[in-house]
């Protein structure tokens, strides 16, 4: 049976993105509307914080102005995905529920006078919630012009305060029926912290000291649950009424983690984010292609939809810097090749005033007469002139990735709690860090959760998992069993799923896999380095961590070089069945960490996309399609390239079979049906 995101499939790939137009008077919609024409827009993201413009009292709904909008836009040819207003109750809310406002975990309670200002378990915002829901569906559930419904806007408020106590403590009764149960998984012999009645478990509010460190999981655990649960309630008023329009809520990435993305998924038609790059250097390539393989991988493989990118440049401190228009383009390609059923951004129209007034627009505050607005207009026209590729095919994902990485917010939050052995540890850099390293030697990769079916990948990757629960592990055994190759990190199997340590050696739930046991930890300070000698390759240097390695079967491809651990096992392999079990107990450095799993990767028997490395700074995705597949070429270096194989350029209509060449931060879509007999080399500038 196709899965639900599956059902999410359009003609072309949608562009457009924010669309506030309660900001604006109405003649400028129609201007609007004609520059959304001009450019090829065709869908506009609206209602995501109209709250107090729908209600401006409580039970007071105009609805006549988002009538017009939609039917000038619908005019106009484009689509509508319509957004549920919930992420920011108006005023009147406040005064009329102040216990619906979150409260800190320093006890302090928050009121409006910015966004996302709710305490999602109190009654009377999830009834609010319904009821503006409910309004909506009626009236818009069934416009030709809607696309798709867009719940909330990343969720990710937590609350400390009364209702989500006796959520918390509900949630806790489900998941361990008697207090004995939860007194064992929170190892509360610990500092007198033992139970005896259940009005006596609180959310980790401010504490004297260190917090439990299962409670915080847990509470974590809790709060993406109970956002889901208000996200099931909305999807399930909007399906009552009958819209058949699917239904999402923009995942935030990578940045913020409060969700817990998979079994969120699961409940989506179509799983979409927002992703905004980390960093400006060609660095901010690589993320796009993670948020990008992330979110595909969510949604199992189906199209997903990238519901915000930063059009120019954002307010946000470390997101600030400008975007050329080539670098928009590029990034859009990219989310595309990976399966994104659009390119939407943050936001159509730059406003005039508010906390965002200089967050860039589609249209910026200069107007339509500006050199990032024609790259909009160029943008709209690549998206026409590649949109077959937007049909995805009958069956299958859109990518497809011989290798996987183990991801799970529990992952995240687990490395996130104080006093483990190094302050060091950071789950999702550690993550992004193998995901650059195999986009750096082009190979395209899935995410996978753990416990999940593994059997089409040749290498899985478990970059950092520090607890992992019997059916991870069982999944792991399995892969090996059946040939696959497995990589892993330190610090990861550790602990079971209640933090618990496994005794007799780390990492005590991957012993056997990795034929070895971790006798002695020995984090390294900031700043300092060890060196790995022996695996043929050269010197590897590493970060953070070491350890005393002593194996058990295992096989030393390198040892630590200099140190404390002078000569011991550093990088091992290890035979389980028809499988190979590879450890490395340092973080290697970029280059280092790139050379040792491209030798994993081709000792498995993964490819890479082009069956070879494309050349430095060259991306080239193979999105699977309806009659052909597309292989995109994003040519970020400064170079020009040549990229020769059996397919057509959509955008030149020129045949690569003779070589194609891509400009310096040049782009080419190739319609293709084969998979072998490509290449790409850099040519002298
Ligand atoms: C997003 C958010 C938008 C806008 C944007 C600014 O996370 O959904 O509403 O605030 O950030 O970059």
């Amino acid at each position: 049976m196709p899965s639900p995101a599956r059902r999410f499939s359009t003609d072309r790939f949608l562009f457009g993105g924010d669309y506030n137009p309660e900001q604006w008077p109405e003649e400028v919609w129609h201007e609007d509307v004609a520059l959304m024409r001009r450019a090829g827009v065709n869908a506009a993201t609206v209602g995501v914080f109209s709250w107090a413009a729908l209600e401006p009292a409580e039970g007071v709904y105009e609805f006549g102005w988002l009538d017009r909008v939609v039917e000038v836009l619908h005019a106009g040819g484009v689509g509508v995905v319509l957004a549920t207003p919930t992420a920011s109750p108006p005023p009147w809310f406040t005064r009329a529920h102040p216990d619906a406002m979150p409260v800190g975990p320093d006890g302090v309670r928050l009121s409006h006078g910015s966004r996302d200002t709710y305490a999602v378990s109190a009654p009377a915002y999830r009834d609010a919630c319904r009821e503006i829901v409910q309004r909506l569906a009626e009236r818009y559930g069934s416009h030709p012009a809607l696309l798709a419904w867009h719940v909330h806007n990343e969720y990710g408020t937590l609350d400390w305060g009364e209702h989500a106590a006796a959520a918390f403590r509900r949630w806790l009764q489900r998941r361990y029926g008697t207090l004995t149960e939860l007194n064992r998984a929170w190892y509360t012999s610990f500092w007198s912290q033992r139970y005896g009645d259940w009005e006596d478990v609180l959310p980790p509010r401010a504490t004297q000291y260190l917090a439990n460190p299962a409670q915080v999981l847990d509470f974590k655990r809790f709060s993406s649950d109970e956002m889901l649960q208000a996200l099931r309630e909305q999807r399930d008023v909007i399906r009552a009424t009958g819209s058949a329009a699917p239904v999402t809520t923009n995942f935030m990435l990578p940045t913020w983690n409060h969700l817990e993305q998979w079994s969120w998924s699961a409940e989506l038609d179509l799983v979409s984010v927002d992703h905004y790059l980390d960093t400006v250097g060609p660095d901010g390539e690589t993320h796009a292609a993670y948020g990008a393989d992330l979110t595909r991988s969510f949604g199992q493989g189906d199209p997903w939809l990238l519901m915000e990118q930063s059009s120019t440049s954002s307010t946000v401190p470390g997101r600030r810097a400008h975007k050329s228009p080539d670098r928009v383009i590029r990034n859009s390609l990219s989310y595309l090749a990976r399966g994104s059923q659009g390119a939407l951004f943050f936001q159509w129209r730059a406003p005039a005033a508010g906390s965002e007034a200089w967050h860039g627009g589609i249209v910026p505050h200069t107007g339509a007469g500006s050199r990032s607005f024609r790259g909009f207009e160029q943008l709209g026209a690549v998206l026409t002139a590649i949109a077959e590729a937007a049909e995805p095919p009958a069956e299958g994902p859109l990518v497809e990735a011989d290798v996987a990485v183990l991801w799970h917010a529990e992952g995240w939050w687990a490395t996130d709690a104080p006093q483990l052995p190094s302050d060091l540890l950071d789950y999702s850099s550690t993550v992004r860090a193998a995901h650059r390293a195999l986009w750096q030697a082009g190979y395209a990769v899935d995410f996978a959760a753990p416990g999940a079916d593994l059997s089409r990948y040749r290498l899985v990757l478990v970059p950092s998992m520090f607890a992992l629960d019997g059916q991870a592990v069982r999944r792991l055994e399995e892969h090996l069993a059946a040939g696959g190759h497995l990589a892993v990190w330190p610090f990861t199997g550790y602990a079971d799923e209640d933090l618990h340590v496994v005794p007799g050696g780390y990492p005590g739930r991957l012993r056997h896999l990795l034929g070895l046991h971790v006798e002695e930890l020995h984090p390294l300070a900031a700043g300092d380095e060890v060196l790995l000698e022996g695996d043929g390759t050269g010197p590897l240097r590493g970060r953070v961590w070491s350890e005393l390695v002593v194996p058990d079967g295992a096989e030393v491809l390198a040892a630590y070089a200099g140190g404390d651990l002078d000569g011991e096992a550093a990088l091992t392999r290890h035979r389980v069945g028809a499988g190979v079990a590879h450890y490395v107990s340092t973080f290697l450095d970029e280059e280092p960490l790139r050379r040792w799993l491209t030798a994993v990767c081709a000792q498995s028997g993964a490819r890479p996309v082009l069956g070879a490395p494309a050349p430095e700074g060259v991306e080239v995705v193979r999105r699977r399609g309806a009659r052909a597949d597309h292989l995109f070429v994003l040519n970020h270096s400064g170079v020009p390239v040549r990229v020769t194989g059996p397919g057509t350029d959509l955008l030149t209509s020129s045949a690569a079979d003779a070589g194609l060449r891509v400009e310096p931060r040049g782009w080419a879509v190739l319609r293709t049906t084969e998979r072998d007999g490509w290449s790409a080399e850099a040519l002298e500038a």
